[in-house]
């Protein structure tokens, strides 16, 4: 009788159309055990372990589920695999209440896109958010209700191996990127069964991490964390992400994972946030090593008070939280709000009203691969190239040569083009760079293809055959790079060099004095001064997914003209890292006449590349800026216009950019700050009128009182096609 009771209790709450999300969480959290309650807070991986073993649950997966005892599983893949599991939780499992699936489709699930920074380089959110969109919609054919993506971490240090992961080094470009993903993945409707929730992650500073060392210690302002490293999380946060990921890193002495004021105060008390906060993988057991709790309970209990809800894999919570409880460490209060977090966004997703509906296995073959998710990998990749040098209108290459060869390491790799966090990516699936040449001119040219090196050996038994290739064909396309496993993940290098032998490489092949082309294929700026010095023609293609070839070729024959840009700047030396292009002036700025300036005594301060830098086959003027007023009140807006022109023979699409600077303030301000940007494709010989606003939203900063304001003052502002090559104005705000 009381199963009876119960089981019409549940399934009233789950039909319940009419109630609304809050009150049916509030009906199930009502039915649930301090057992059950903890269960919902759990989160193991279905394939593979690590965590703290010895607090490992001994249970198998069918069991815990069973017994209520985990409520989210992440690396479990495929319709049928989830659905055996679902089946579990919501057929015999005491309260019915579906697991949530989860997984890091970083870019891609099977069908592999351009990593995160590469795809931030087409300047494109329109592009970017159909893209997670397109994930999404296969990712959720195959189980999947949960992404731990958006990387939206700012990365002024390339060293950092997961800059691959994010969108570089600036707050508002990071933010336009971070909102179009978590709008591609959610879609209008999270409850369809084509959406995923978004997971906006590393909460917060990760890519501050000193020496750009991995996992390393962050410490910096709370004016520099907010305005910086928070800005592309608030917007996240206000797009309406549905969860959000505590990062391994301690921030000023105290670990995210027990930082009360991340977590609670910024994250639900300034910024209303509503989801769930799940930690990194095992980053409440880490709370021992980083030195703020002596065992795993502690680690737990710290973990909960601070704002954390779900525990990935320190087992922490489903060994100690309970009896936290028990012991009064923990108030029920505290543990309930987690819960019901937890079962908002299950709620949200859909789940209760049909816990099957990512589970069709049909849907499944028809989403993975289709040829429309094919197509859109071509146009994200061929979006993100970057053109870096082009001397003397080198490229567009003809299509009519006789004989190219197509060297270097990662020419013909099947593998690396995925990047890393490929997820479900399969090498089968690349038409690497040789193949995509291929295609492209068919039988009439000569394509022959030699390694010359491996990408960190140090042989150079290979260079041989590869010169002679070179000598003897019209002209020379070298491919080097990284390997896509030296940046990502635990993956930080001290070095930014193009690794082992290969720009002695380049350097052979461009002695044979045979017209030479270098792609690049990397997950983080590399220091080529030499090749940027020496060789003709320089493309950045970063890791580009499956159609890597396919773009490529279209940009190397002309039949698309790049426009990437960078999202981050290029160092000359390593020694210049951290280095980007929103620093502030010193009081002692550079000056060549003066020693005691701010200056290396062996390099210069500037940069190989410049932030929003990059080259197309046309050429693109600009007129001297008009603005709407010289003069406005600290509420006004005011607006900045250019003409620009395509000064060239080619049509092609070019990204404006605006920079302020805010010449006096309470605190230092920055030399220039990105703040708007558009995208536009001009006709050879075409003009257009570009009109940006400037709000005063744009021109807030944290005062000295750390007050969110516009001071008044005088302004710069800077429209132009990267952020050195700009035309200036001046603006006054008045009170
Ligand atoms: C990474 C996260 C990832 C998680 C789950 C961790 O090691 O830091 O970014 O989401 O693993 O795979």
């Amino acid at each position: 009788m009381k199963k009876f009771i119960l089981f019409f209790l549940v399934c009233s709450i789950s039909f319940a159309q009419k109630k609304t999300i809050e009150q049916r969480v509030d009906s199930v959290l009502a039915l649930m055990t301090l057992d059950e309650k903890v269960g919902q807070l759990v989160q193991y991986s279905g394939g593979w372990a690590t965590g703290t073993e010895t607090e490992k649950s001994n249970e198998g997966s069918d069991a815990l589920i069973l017994k209520g005892k985990v409520g989210s599983f992440l690396n479990v893949v495929g319709a049928e695999a989830t659905k055996k599991m679902q089946k579990i939780a919501v057929e015999q499992s005491r309260l019915k209440i579906p697991l949530i699936f989860g997984l890091d489709v970083i870019h891609g699930f099977r069908a592999t896109f351009p990593i995160p920074l590469a795809e931030a380089s087409s300047w494109n959110p329109a592009l970017v958010e159909k893209s997670a969109r397109w994930q999404a919609i296969e990712a959720s054919s195959a189980g999947i209700h949960w992404t731990f993506n958006p990387m939206v971490d700012i990365a002024r240090d390339p060293r950092w191996g997961r800059i691959m992961e994010g969108s570089g080094e600036d707050p508002y470009l990071g933010s336009l990127m971070a909102v179009a993903r978590v709008k591609g993945y959610q879609g209008n409707d999270l409850s369809a069964n084509n959406t995923i929730a978004a997971c906006i992650k590393h909460f917060a500073g990760y890519g501050g991490a000193e020496g750009g060392r991995d996992y390393n210690t962050v410490d910096f302002s709370e004016r520099t964390f907010r305005e910086v490293y928070l800005r592309p999380f608030k917007a996240a946060v206000e797009a309406g992400a549905a969860t959000l990921m505590a990062s391994f890193n301690e921030i000023g002495g105290v670990p995210s994972s027990a930082n009360k004021f991340l977590l609670t105060k910024i994250l639900r008390g300034e910024w209303k946030f509503d989801g769930f906060v799940v930690s990194d993988w095992n980053s409440i057991g880490e709370l021992i090593p980083h030195g703020v709790a002596k065992d795993l309970k502690h680690a737990g209990e710290l973990a909960i008070k601070a704002g954390l809800d779900m525990d990935m894999e320190a087992n922490s919570y489903y060994n100690h939280l309970a009896d936290l409880v028990k012991e009064g460490k923990v108030s029920p209060q505290i543990l309930d709000e987690s819960v019901r977090r937890v079962l908002r966004i299950k709620f949200r997703l859909g789940l209760f009203d049909d816990p099957y509906k990512y589970c069709d296995v049909e849907r499944e073959k028809k989403s993975i691969m289709s040829k429309e998710i094919i197509q859109a990998t071509l146009q994200s990749a061929r979006e993100s190239i970057v053109l870096l040098k082009n001397e003397n209108k080198f490229l567009p290459l003809k299509k009519d040569l006789k004989k190219i060869a197509v060297v270097g390491p990662l020419a013909n790799s099947k593998d690396n083009p995925l990047g890393g966090w490929d997820q479900q990516g399969n090498p089968k699936n690349v038409v690497t760079v040789l193949d995509g040449i291929k295609n492209k001119l068919g039988e009439n040219t000569e394509i022959n293809y030699e390694e010359g090196c491996t990408i960190e050996g140090n042989e150079k038994d290979g260079f041989g055959k590869a010169i002679n290739l070179v000598k003897t064909s019209d002209i020379a396309i070298v491919v080097v790079g990284e390997s896509r496993n030296m940046s990502g993940e635990a993956s930080s290098r001290a070095t930014l060099d193009l690794p082992g032998v290969q720009e002695s490489f380049v350097e052979e092949i461009q002695k044979t004095g045979r017209p030479v082309i270098v792609i690049l294929m990397n997950g983080r700026p590399l220091t080529i001064t030499w090749i940027q010095q020496n060789v003709s023609a320089v493309i950045e293609s970063w890791y580009l997914g499956i159609q890597t070839g396919n773009a490529i070729a279209d940009v190397l024959f002309g039949d698309y003209n790049p426009s990437g840009k960078l999202p981050v700047t290029f160092p000359r030396y390593v020694g210049q890292v951290p280095i980007y292009y929103n620093h502030k002036n010193t009081g002692r700025p550079y000056d060549p006449k003066n020693h005691y300036t701010s200056y290396y005594m062996d390099l210069e301060n500037t940069p190989l590349y410049p932030f929003g830098y990059g080259l197309s086959y046309t050429t693109f003027s600009y007129s001297d800026i008009f603005l709407s007023k010289n003069k406005i009140k600290k509420d006004e807006s005011l607006t900045v216009s250019v003409e620009v022109k395509n000064s060239g023979t080619q049509d092609g699409t070019e990204v404006v950019q605006l920079y302020i600077r805010d010449l006096v303030g309470s605190v230092t301000r920055p030399v220039k700050e990105l703040k708007d940007f558009t995208k536009i494709f001009l006709k050879a010989g075409e003009s257009k009128k570009v009109e940006f606003t400037i709000t005063p939203e744009k021109l807030k900063f944290y005062d000295i009182n750390m007050n969110f304001v516009v001071e008044p003052g005088d302004f710069k502002v800077f429209v132009g096609t990267n952020s050195v090559d700009v035309k200036e104005a001046l603006f006054t705000v008045v009170d």
